[in-house]
């Protein structure tokens, strides 16, 4: 039956037929080797096609020149040993109908010299980009000139490849470099007018247009409006949308609104959690407008309902999911199945796109799978196994991600939770406003253990002879941890804990010190809470910066709260007791740089966060009467084979702790524990 859903018409573009309306735009998730897109990246892509999306924008960022080395993991386009990874991975999304192109740049003054074979960065005049902190030489001609090569023959390795196009990346890189008077400060035929400033791109354009001639679909992914002072306007943008629409050259255009060049200016490109949902969409529509010409966009569209006004209403032809399939690769399948509502949600945490700028990998916080293909399957299968009888004690996320991925594997699962409502500490982190949309991560936890039928048992604090009556098989113990004060040499009963903050228990007093000895989200919660509750505060870190646990684009809200607020932030400097004096507190500070140099501050409340101590008061009672004391065969979870050891012949059941049950560590820990561990059950 034909379907007169929006979002799942075909899209002609030039010779390609798009199955439907939605693609995932250009994003390196990292997971490249040696520049290149092995397995890894190929089966993070399949998924997408697997889970029927249209078109994928693979890479994020390809290099198509030596001097612009990787800045997160970006995949070498400059190499030809790229062409047959890039047809594998074409292939196997091919497989599914799923069209695929990539993105291709030279990064400009977005990378770092002190990288690959430190050749010095450049950009259209030298100014300094914040985020990457290079100084940019000035291009020259010969950079000029062997750079438009460069892209022409990294689109010729795109085409030989078997991909379906490419587009070109200009926003905060060198191309857009040339056209933003805020970058462009050039008085020669590359600076002044817009004609001057579009002359590379045109030689670009014209120089890839050779290469690959006409059938090969190009694109753009363009700023249109760089939205501040210096940048580019709305105007230009706009003129520069029209006149690379009417240049016969590009096939689509793919709209950015925005700045990138701080941390601060790209939370208004790519959006957190608690910022505007699709918050450029309208503009987008109205380049579609002036331009009359194929329109894709993304920025905070995480919703299906969202996606389909943007295509009903005509603002895009192609709308862009592209965190929304890091969460949930498998959307259009489930909106063609009847089955939306049992799409995984975006919340916006962001810990995809903050793990990159900090080296690591994107890895989704609630969705283990993703990246991690090769090993963890997104659709949970039957086991072959015997059915077991399962207990789970705890429904935080670690918890209710066992209890639902043993669920699917036809286990009998029990959920025992202490308190009234699931969701431990996720629960307690939106308990800041700004976060709420997090509780996503329970809420749909708690959905699908509705439909597999599992029973959750609230206010129900479980002892160990609780347990053995319900005879199971199978002991998981969830029940995360409780806070810990940081090392005191005293004062330890004076101090208020970072989760009495968040939970309400205790009010924020007037004068506050908050002292963030974990680094993560936990203190800086708090610390949110007490600014906006009106207190004055005074944020006391021993680490050499602020919240170091925490990515570049998580601190933004954090910051603007406290520079609102005037929270003060002093860093190095650690809490060594505190004592009373009348009804204030005094909190001592010392340091770990200078022996003996000692500090005082006069407050009404010091509230502490560090992390928590496992609550494992059950988990010991029970480890003696378990097959395996507890203990897990590590090589074997990651390697494969029964992972746990037979270590007492008496025992009744296996019995394993996931989560922070374990140790302090944070959400995307425990929810890969419990699939990686709900998987071997
Ligand atoms: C891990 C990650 C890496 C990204 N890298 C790029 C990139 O290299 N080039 C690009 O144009 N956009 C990049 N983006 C931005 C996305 O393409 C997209 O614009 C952004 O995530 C907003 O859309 P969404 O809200 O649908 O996720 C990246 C996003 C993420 C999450
Ligand atoms: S980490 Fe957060 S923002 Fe990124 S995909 Fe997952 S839920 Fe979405």
């Amino acid at each position: 039956m034909t379907s007169n859903d929006p979002l799942l018409q075909p899209y002609q573009l030039k010779h390609l037929t798009l199955k439907n309306r939605v693609m995932s735009t250009s994003h390196e998730p990292a997971y490249s080797e040696d520049g290149m897109p092995k397995q890894r990246y190929r089966l993070y892509h399949a998924e997408k096609a697997k889970g029927g999306m249209a078109l994928t924008m693979t890479a994020g960022s390809a290099i198509v020149s030596r001097d612009s080395p990787a800045a997160f993991g970006n995949l070498h386009v400059y190499d030809d040993r790229i062409v047959p990874w890039l047809a594998e991975l074409a292939d196997a999304c091919h497989e599914h109908d799923c069209k695929v192109m990539i993105q291709i740049t030279h990064l400009g003054r977005r990378t770092g010299w002190n990288k690959a074979d430190w050749l010095p960065v450049l950009s259209a005049s030298p100014v300094r980009e914040p985020a990457h902190r290079a100084f940019p030489k000035t291009i020259e001609d010969w950079d000029i000139e062997r750079i438009v090569a460069d892209y022409a023959s990294a689109a010729q390795r795109c085409e030989a490849a078997g991909l379906d196009g490419i587009e070109f990346e200009s926003y905060g890189h060198l191309m857009d470099g040339f056209w933003s008077p805020a970058t462009n400060h050039r008085d020669d035929e590359f600076g002044g007018s817009l004609d001057n400033r579009l002359r590379f791109t045109n030689m670009v354009l014209d120089a890839v247009r050779a290469a690959v001639g006409d059938k090969f679909v190009v694109g753009i992914r363009m700023v249109a409006d760089e939205d501040f002072e210096k940048g580019l306007s709305k105007a230009e943008g706009i003129e520069i949308a029209r006149r690379l629409a009417g240049s016969g050259k590009v096939d689509f255009l793919n709209i950015i609104r925005g700045s990138i060049e701080s941390d601060a200016a790209l939370t208004k490109v790519i959006p957190v959690t608690g910022m505007r949902s699709s918050p450029h969409l309208d503009f987008a529509g109205e380049v579609r407008a002036a331009t009359k010409f194929p329109t894709f966009h993304a920025a905070r569209i995480s919703d299906v309902a969202t996606a389909r006004h943007a295509i009903a209403t005509g603002k895009l032809d192609m709308v862009g999911m592209t965190r929304a399939h890091i969460a949930d690769p498998h959307i259009i399948k489930k909106v063609m199945e009847g089955r939306e509502h049992e799409i995984r949600p975006c919340v916006g945490a962001t810990y995809c796109l903050d793990r990159i700028y900090e080296g690591g990998e994107a890895l989704c916080v609630h969705n283990a799978a993703t990246g991690r293909e090769a090993e963890i399957p997104h659709i949970i299968v039957k086991t072959e196994g015997p059915k077991q009888k399962i207990v789970v004690v705890g429904a935080g996320a670690g918890g209710l991600e066992i209890a639902r991925v043993a669920a699917e594997r036809g286990h009998k699962v029990m959920v025992l939770e202490a308190s009234s409502q699931a969701g431990g500490q996720v629960r307690l982190a939106t308990q800041n406003p700004r976060r709420k949309e997090l509780i996503g991560i329970i809420d749909w936890r708690l959905a699908e253990l509705d439909r597999l039928g599992v029973e959750i048992r609230y206010d129900t604090w479980a002892e160990k002879d609780d347990v053995l009556a319900l005879s199971p098989d199978v002991v998981v113990v969830a029940t995360g941890g409780l806070p810990q004060n940081p090392p005191l040499t005293s004062g330890d009963n004076l101090v208020t804990s970072s989760w009495d903050i968040m939970a309400g228990s205790v009010k924020p007093a007037e004068n506050v010190l908050l002292y963030d000895d974990n680094g993560g989200h936990q203190g800086m919660g708090a610390a949110e809470l007490i600014a906006n509750a009106g207190s004055k505060l005074e944020l006391v870190s021993p680490e050499r910066f602020f919240a170091p646990e925490m990515g570049g684009m998580n601190h933004v809200p954090y910051i603007r709260a406290f520079q609102e607020k005037g929270v003060t932030i002093t860093i190095n400097t650690r809490l060594r007791s505190v004592r009373r004096e009348g009804n204030q507190l005094i909190a001592e500070l010392d340091s770990d740089f200078a022996d003996g140099w000692r500090g005082e501050r006069r407050v009404d409340q010091v509230v502490v966060e560090h992390g928590t101590l496992p609550l494992d008061d059950l988990y010991l009672a029970l480890k003696p009467l378990s097959k395996n004391g507890g203990a897990v065969d590590y090589e074997r979870l990651v390697s494969g084979g029964d992972i746990f050891p037979k270590r007492n012949p008496e025992g009744g059941f296996v019995l394993f702790r996931i989560g922070d049950a374990v140790a302090s560590r944070n959400i995307h820990a425990a929810i890969y524990d419990g699939i990686r561990f709900g998987l071997r059950i």
